[in-house]
Parts: C-alpha cells; structure tokens; sequence
C-alpha cells in the first residue's frame, strides 16, 4: 500500500497530472479593440453562413484545439475569405493579414505565423482549420478567434 502511494505521488510529481495550459491574454489591449471591430461584423455573417455556434469558436479560441467541427472550420475559411487575405486555393497572403494588424503587434503575429505557411487539407476550410490550429499552437497566449 505505502509503495502504491509512493508510486503514485511519484507520477504526478512526473507532471501525469493535469498538464498546465497557457493562459490566452485577454484584457482591454488585446485582442486589440480596433481588430476586434473590425472583425465583428464579419464574423456575424460568417456564424450565418456556416451556423458554427458561438460557443465553439469561444472554445477554439480560448481553451483547447478540436479537430471535429465542420462548421467552426468553415467559419475560419469564411473569415479569411470575406477579410481577403486569402487566394483561390486557401493560402494567406501574411501582408494582407498585417493590414489588420496594429503595428505594435505586428511581430507578436509575424512570430505566430512564421511557420505557418504550407497549409494541408482536401478544401478550403481544412486549409483554414490548419492556420488557425498552426497559430494556436505557435503563441496560444497571443491566438484569439472571433
Ligand atoms: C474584399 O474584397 C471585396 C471585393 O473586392 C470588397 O468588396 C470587400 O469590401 C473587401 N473586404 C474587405 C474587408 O476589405
């Protein structure tokens, strides 16, 4: 009994308990407001056209990454599309991106993006879901989806 315990506080002292996430910086600064306003609008007509809930992209953005969700995928490639930022085949133009970036954190993003850039999937919304899910894991403090 006593060795069981000894094993088992050994593991979680190993980190087999709970793994610590990174928490998303949300504050008054950032996401920045002006890209926030700006991305509102669109993103309502994208929940139309996709019915992605609204829950789901609060999921995506602030707590774990899904791969299961056709719509919230197709809500990325919906955002990208009306924000033009990307071609007829799903690949991002970054300078377009930065356009809507305020420039103090231009590199915040640029670091995001840096190794972002050879998108995969069968479509379009695939392509979209690999960026986000890409940015996400390069600075989740920093990603936020609206
Ligand atoms: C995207 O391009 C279309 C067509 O040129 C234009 O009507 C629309 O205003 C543009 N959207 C943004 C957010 O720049």
């Amino acid at each position: 009994m006593r060795r069981l315990l000894l094993l088992l506080s050994w593991l979680f002292a190993l980190g087999f308990s709970e793994p610590q996430r990174p928490v998303p910086r949300r504050d008054a600064e950032y996401p920045p407001p002006k890209t926030l306003a700006f991305l509102r609008p669109i993103g309502e007509r994208c929940v139309k056209e996709t019915g992605v809930t609204s829950s789901a992209i609060v999921r995506f953005s602030d707590a774990d990454i899904f791969e299961d969700d056709r719509a919230l995928k197709c809500y990325m490639e919906c955002m990208f599309r009306l924000t033009n930022v990307t071609d007829d085949r799903g690949e991002l133009h970054m300078l377009k991106l930065l356009e809507h970036v305020p420039p103090e954190y231009e590199e915040v993003a640029l670091r995001m993006g840096v190794r972002c850039t050879r998108p995969k999937g069968k479509d379009l919304c695939e392509r979209a879901f690999w960026y986000h899910k890409c940015w996400k894991l390069a600075d989740p403090v920093h990603y936020y989806l609206v």
